[in-house]
């Protein structure tokens, strides 16, 4: 019998089912219950003082989680002029992102407390996404060291809230491990952790001029870093209509040449056929929908099940809901945690409302903290929902089969083409849906979420990005020069 042995291993992580291992986590991570973090700009040079505004953990108004500094028009010109690529070489850029991913797991408490409070992670979803901060800067640096190419040069990266560390390091480590500079840009809702890591990598030996941290806002620290020529190429990790403006300001401002790495939204289905197990696809509905609160990319919109078993499919699925447990995320008892803001609570809201009387199933949420309800919203199918709600908001449909070539035309027409799910015990239906949908990551009997670097890439299609994919083979290669092309005469 030939044995599995992977040629690599990823992070260890935590094993919360361990309970002396919970335990002390959960104590390291008390201490930080109370503490004011802080965050500015991390450059090359001075940073006079400036304003400074306060963050509240969106669970909790009355806790203050952070001080926050960003960055001026001035600091963007100091950190632009000082950016100078990482001249080291690739087995000593690779030693250093390895002790970044060590000194990561040595701070885990305080960066679990940092993604509760500022972030409103879960400490299963905060631990999930520590493992995968580390493994982006182990792989990575295993890819640096393979690596013929020259950097690019410089390179922006601008990432979400919804994962602050794990794509955050993701694209750093990426541009550094081929040997760029970097500018980095947290979401404005998420700098503390940001501040955090950056720090882990400057003390892990990655040089103060080679990766500077500027806060602040899209459209002024955003756009200032993506519309100057002396940017060389750009990772972005949102929403597909920031991407396009990312876009269209590199057209008018960098080299022609230089990349966009975009990662961005998608309006995720999954299919539920009559032979599926019903408890096994509930369970895995119920992750995919509302763990993070629904605040994935990968996250699971639009359920399609099919008609015959529907009702008896739906009343499952209700009572599953009905025993999820909304709160603070600091407490292992809750699994639903907020939203990441009062603009989010109340977007989402609004969109609920509006839905009416097409809101099959709902819970009730805390009166304090920006929480929205797990909701399962009915609709005709896929083309009935016109954006991505970023938020644990299911859209329900039903399909006879029949019908089954339909949905796969109308999941394809969205454009968007991100994570997929497929319920069913006919081998082959999985080959037959498959081939008919452009989606960078099918799941099979399983749920949507949680993709692990090196296994299983991540990264979409169409809408959804433009690739290489995240935790892939290809990802840190595309950080350098291209091959030059020989033409003949
Ligand atoms: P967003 O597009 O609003 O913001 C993302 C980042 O872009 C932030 O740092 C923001 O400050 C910056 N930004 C905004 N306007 C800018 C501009 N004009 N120029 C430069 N930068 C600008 O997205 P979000 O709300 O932070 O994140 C949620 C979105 O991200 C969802 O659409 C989700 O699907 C997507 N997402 C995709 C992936 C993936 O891997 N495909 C992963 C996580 C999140
Ligand atoms: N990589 C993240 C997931 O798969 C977005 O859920």
């Amino acid at each position: 019998t030939e044995i599995f042995r992977p040629e690599r291993e990823n992070s260890r992580g935590w094993d919360l089912a361990h309970r002396p291992e919970l335990d002390a986590l959960e104590t390291a991570r008390d201490g930080y219950r109370d503490t004011v973090f802080t965050a500015a700009p991390l450059i090359a040079g001075d940073t006079p003082p400036g304003p400074e505004v306060q963050t509240t953990n969106p669970a909790l108004p009355s806790d203050t989680v952070g001080r926050v500094r960003n960055a001026s028009a001035d600091d963007v010109q100091t950190a632009l002029a000082a950016a100078t690529p990482w001249t080291a070489s690739p087995s000593e850029r690779a030693a250093v992102l390895k002790r970044a991913a060590a000194l990561y797991e040595d701070h885990h408490a305080r960066l679990f407390a940092i993604l509760a409070r500022e972030a409103g992670k879960s400490l299963p979803d905060a631990v999930g996404e520590l493992r995968e901060a580390a493994d982006f800067l182990l792989y990575y640096a295993e890819q640096a060291e393979g690596l013929t190419r020259p950097p690019r040069g410089i390179f922006t990266c601008i990432s979400p809230w919804n994962f602050p560390l794990a794509i955050f390091t993701g694209q750093i480590a990426g541009a550094l491990a081929a040997g760029n500079g970097v500018l980095a840009k947290p979401a404005e809702q998420t700098p503390l952790i940001g501040h955090a890591a950056i720090e882990l990598l400057h003390e892990a030996g990655v040089p103060r001029e080679v990766l500077q941290f500027l806060p602040g806002d899209g459209p002024t620290v955003g756009a200032a870093l993506t519309s100057d020529p002396r940017v060389d190429g750009v990772a972005f990790t949102g929403s597909t209509e920031t991407a396009q403006a990312i876009r269209r300001a590199m057209a008018d401002h960098l080299s022609p040449d230089a990349p966009l790495i975009a990662e961005t939204g998608g309006i995720n289905a999954m299919i539920v056929d009559s032979t599926a197990l019903p408890e096994q696809a509930v369970r895995d509905i119920v992750a995919s929908a509302f763990q993070s609160a629904g605040q994935r990319c990968s996250a699971l919109r639009c359920l399609y099940v099919q008609e015959d078993i529907a009702p008896a499919f739906r009343k499952m699925l209700f009572g599953a809901m009905d025993e999820l447990r909304m709160g603070d995320p600091w407490h292992l008892s809750t699994d639903v945690g907020p939203v990441i803001d009062a603009e989010a609570r109340d977007g989402i809201a609004d969109y609920l409302a509006a839905a009416g009387g097409r809101v099959l199933h709902g819970l009730t949420a805390p009166q304090d903290g920006l929480f929205i309800a797990p909701s399962v919203v009915e609709v005709g199918g896929i083309r009935d929902i016109e954006r991505e709600v970023f938020g644990p908001v299911l859209h329900l449909a039903t399909f006879r089969p029949n019908q089954l070539d339909q949905v796969l035309a109308d999941i394809r027409e969205t454009g968007f083409g991100l994570t997929f799910g497929l319920h069913t015990r006919i081998d082959d239906r999985v080959q037959y849906v498959t081939e008919r949908l452009a989606v960078g990551n099918a799941y099979v009997n399983r749920n949507q979420i949680g993709a692990i670097v090196a296994s299983q890439p991540f990264g979409g299609e169409g809408l959804s990005g433009t690739g290489p994919k995240a935790g892939g083979p290809e990802y840190v290669a595309r950080f350098t020069q291209p091959e030059p092309v020989a033409t003949a005469s």
